[in-house]
Parts: structure tokens; sequence; C-alpha cells
């Protein structure tokens, strides 16, 4: 890859307000940081180390193969700062094992976990005082792959280009106590048996732009996918999977559909498993119908909803809108198992509880300012 440091950079990530000055403790949310890193793999040479560099514009030929038959991968984690004012990853390995297995779906070299890990501790490292010390500020950082190989020939592709860049990251809809609302797609399907539904590749994001588009015409903030066979399993919500609450008080079963392939073997959906469970709650792996969600909703045996993502972190699902029909989860705000795993994991992501699972990794050592 060449870098070219003619071309201005960009500054900004989208959603956000207004760019911020780079410097120690001045980025904004939505701020790319100043630095990123790269790297490449050639059929002849394998992976080069990882460098890191300024935040700059990309050269690449006009026939980049990626550009032509979609051969990219992503991933997304983030740096939490912890008390004693370092950053810790949260779970990198897994990160790093999920962008090996996109790879794979692909066709493509599997950048080996060591490398990942450095990659990201390089960026962290760099970056690590121009995140201010605010709560709920953290580093969100986005490795990704793309066939580089000026190309147009579709077959997998010779050379590849990682890069990692990050950005200042709040909470992503917000602390506000109300729901999210959420529209299910009956015009598209995301994903389907065989397909690439479970591996992180911008070949699934962009068909779900117009369902995106239909949600906010209905008035909803987010978008529930429907498995492609039956048209009736809930599946994913925008970036985030899903978790149902049956029942209340001490009685509280927490239901999450079973991993089959169509979606995102979520890094968080994982943790919430885990979190669930330290919490007392009875968790189960179980396919959830979409009629089942709104009369367990209208009866009020499901008492809650939430996407669980790295961005969404834990975000209640207020109201659901399927067509003409309409319904409210609980109350429509987030409600008392919702908050209690969000706070549970937040204090996984701040260290502030010990890591009984090894979820934290340490890149950094600076002091707090
Ligand atoms: C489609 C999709 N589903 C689920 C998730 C949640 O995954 P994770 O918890 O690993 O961020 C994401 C976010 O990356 C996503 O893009």
């Amino acid at each position: 890859m060449t870098v070219s440091s003619a071309a201005p950079a960009p500054t900004h990530a989208a959603g956000a307000t207004s760019p911020g000055e780079s410097g120690i403790g001045k980025a904004e949310i939505g701020d790319f940081t100043p630095h990123m890193v790269t790297l490449r793999w050639t059929e002849d040479d394998g992976w080069t180390v990882p460098r890191l560099g300024p935040h700059e514009n990309l050269s690449v030929s006009p026939a980049t193969a990626a550009l032509n038959y979609g051969q990219s991968i992503i991933e997304g984690l983030k740096a939490h700062r912890q008390p004693d004012g370092s950053f810790a990853l949260f779970r990198p390995r897994d990160h790093a094992r999920r962008f090996r297995s996109s790879a794979r779906r692909l066709a493509m070299p599997e950048l080996p976990d060591d490398l990942f890990v450095d990659a990201l501790d390089r960026l962290v490292e760099a970056n690590t005082d121009v995140v201010p010390d605010r709560p709920g500020h953290s580093l969100y950082l986005r490795p990704y792959m793309f066939a580089s190989e000026a190309n147009v020939v579709p077959r997998p592709a010779r050379e590849y280009t990682v890069v990692v860049i990050s950005f200042l990251i709040g909470s992503y809809f917000g602390d506000s106590s109300d729901g999210v609302s959420a529209w299910v797609c009956r015009d598209y399907a995301r994903a389907f048996p065989g397909g690439t539904g479970s591996a992180k590749t911008p070949g699934n994001y962009a068909p779900t732009m117009p369902a995106q588009l239909a949600a906010g015409r209905a008035g909803c903030q987010q978008v529930v996918w429907l498995d492609a066979v039956e048209r009736r399993w809930v599946e994913e919500m925008g970036s985030a999977n899903l978790f149902f609450v049956r029942g209340s008080g001490d009685d509280v079963t927490v239901v999450t559909p079973p991993l089959n392939g169509n979606f995102l073997p979520g890094i968080t959906r994982d943790s919430v498993i885990a979190v669930a469970a330290e919490l007392g709650y009875r968790v189960r792996e179980e396919p959830v119908a979409l009629d089942e969600w709104r009369e367990a909703c209208v009866s009020g045996l499901i008492t809650e909803t939430f996407g669980c993502g790295t961005a969404a972190v834990v975000t209640a699902v207020g109201r659901v809108r399927d067509g003409d029909r309409e319904w409210t989860v609980g109350d429509g705000a987030t409600g008392p198992v919702t908050s209690a795993v969000k706070e549970r994991l937040l204090a996984h992501h701040r260290g502030l509880i010990p890591d009984a699972h090894g979820w934290r990794h340490s890149t950094t050592t600076g002091a707090r300012r």
C-alpha cells in the first residue's frame, strides 16, 4: 500500500457533531485520532509488521479488487479507560478470532491473532493522550482488511491491506432511559443459510441501508431482521444482537436466539450471556418467533427486550412496529434487568470488578492525568 500525505485526512467519524481539536484530552466524540496502523499481506512475502503512522488518506489503484468484488472485512472493538488511567481493550483476542473467521469466509488470508492485537496495542498507546478522561468516553477501534491488488478478475486477490483507525465514542444511543423504537423488516432479508451473515463484511451492511431508510420513514430508529427462510424468527437488530427477558423479580429468564450462521456471533452477546449468569438470571439460547415476541409483550410474559453490541453496549427496545401492528415492550423504558446487565458489563469494561473471564487486555501503563 502507498500512503499519500498530500491529500487532507478525514478528521471526523459519521454521526457526530463537529470536529474537535486534536491534542491532549481535546478530542470530541466522533473525532478520528491522529494515528492509524497499517500492514500488508502478499502471496510471496506474507505479512509485514504493523506500522504506526499518521491518520491520512490511502492511495489505491482504481482497479482495486475490493472495490470491484467486495473482498473486504471489518471488526469493531473498544478500549476503555481503567481506574489507574491506563487503557484496556475489551476481548481483543475474540475479535482477532472473528476477524480470521470472516477472512476465511471471503477467501482472504488470516491475520495471526498476535499481529492483530499488536496493531491495536500500537494504536491505543499512540492515542492515549487524545482521549479525555470523561465517563462514558472510550476509544472505538476499527480494523479492516481489503483486497488491495489492482485486479479486475473475479478470483481471490494476491495482495491485502489491513488498516486500523480509531475514534472517540460516547454512548451510541445516548443516555436516555427510553427504549429505542424498532421496525420489523419484511421486504428484505439480511442473510440466508450458506450466505455471509455470520461474517463481518461490508457486503452485509450496504444492502440493509434501504431498510434503515424505511425504518426512519416509519418513525423508528432500528431495523429488526427476521430469518430469510420462514420469515418467522427474530435474528438481529441493526448492529446488535437481541435478548428477551421473560418474567420479573426473582423469576427471570434471559433468552437470546442461538447462533445459526445467519447473524453475527457478537462478542457482546457472549459477554451478556456470562454477565446475566453472574447476576443470577437463568439464560437460554433458543429461537424467538416474532409472533411470540408480540404476544408475550402484550400478555406481560416478556417484560424487557434489549439489543447489545460493541457500539450499542446494552440498549433497551421500547416499541416495535411490524407493518400496521405496533407494541410496547414493558412500559417502553429501560427495565431493571437491562439496567443491571448494562451496569455490570460497563463495570467489566472499566475495570471496576475483577476480571474473572480474562476479558480485559491492558495496553498502557499511563497514570491518570
Ligand atoms: C450486524 C451486527 N450484529 C451484531 C453486532 C454485535 O457484535 P459485537 O458485540 O461483537 O460488537 C454487530 C456489531 O459489530 C453487528 O454489526
